[in-house]
């Protein structure tokens, strides 16, 4: 894959500006996320949003964030909690699936994000436990993760250690090194 894609192009960003998103985009978003496969179609996802038009809030969940995410998170238009449903729907039993299929929808939404000419970062630092309270989530389902959704901020006006992060090469494994030719095993 050469070339300039949404996949591509997606990174988690630091530099938010400190904007409003419309509800017509979040939907957008929420739109493709739902169109994301699941095991037996049973869209385990939940996503709880706060945007940051509604302060308290919007507060409530960035209050809940590790220290070191709190301080470029702020700037984000909406902070979105992504959960996952813990039993399958059909059974009552257990959903092996949950969390991948989160994570699928998740992608979904953050590369329509990148196509829209938006920015996201995805977070696992944050108080697991304080948020599903805060949430007020049942015992079905548990918090997976926090995104940050917003617009492209001023990287200049990043403390000196968010701006080196940001300039720094994006990693990533060589595909030898993680696909397998079940052919040669
Ligand atoms: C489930 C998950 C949890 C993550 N948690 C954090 C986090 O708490 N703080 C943070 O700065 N980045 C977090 N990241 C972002 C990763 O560090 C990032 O995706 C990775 O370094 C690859 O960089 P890229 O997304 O810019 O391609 C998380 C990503 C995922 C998918």
């Amino acid at each position: 894959m050469n070339g300039s894609t949404p996949i591509k192009d997606r990174r988690s960003e630091l530099a938010f500006a400190p904007k409003e998103l419309s509800t017509e985009v979040l939907l957008e978003l929420f739109d493709a996320a739902r169109w994301a496969a699941s095991s037996y179609n049973e869209q385990p996802w939940r996503f709880y949003y706060a945007k940051r038009e509604a302060p308290e809030a919007f507060i409530s969940v960035l209050n809940l964030l590790a220290e070191g995410n709190r301080v470029w998170a702020k700037d984000a238009s909406a902070l979105i909690v992504s959960a996952a449903k813990k039993e399958l729907h059909r059974t009552g039993k257990q959903n092996f699936y949950a969390m991948h299929d989160v994570g699928m929808a998740t992608a979904n939404l953050m590369i329509r994000a990148a196509e829209l000419g938006l920015v996201t970062h995805p977070m696992g630092g944050f108080d697991h436990e304080l948020m599903h309270e805060t949430l007020m989530m049942d015992d079905t389902e548990y918090p997976v993760a926090v995104i940050a959704v917003g617009y492209k901020g001023n990287v200049a006006a990043l403390p000196p250690e968010l701006q080196k992060r940001l300039n720094a090469p994006r990693v990533r494994s060589s595909i030898e090194s993680f696909t397998f030719d079940v052919n040669d095993l």
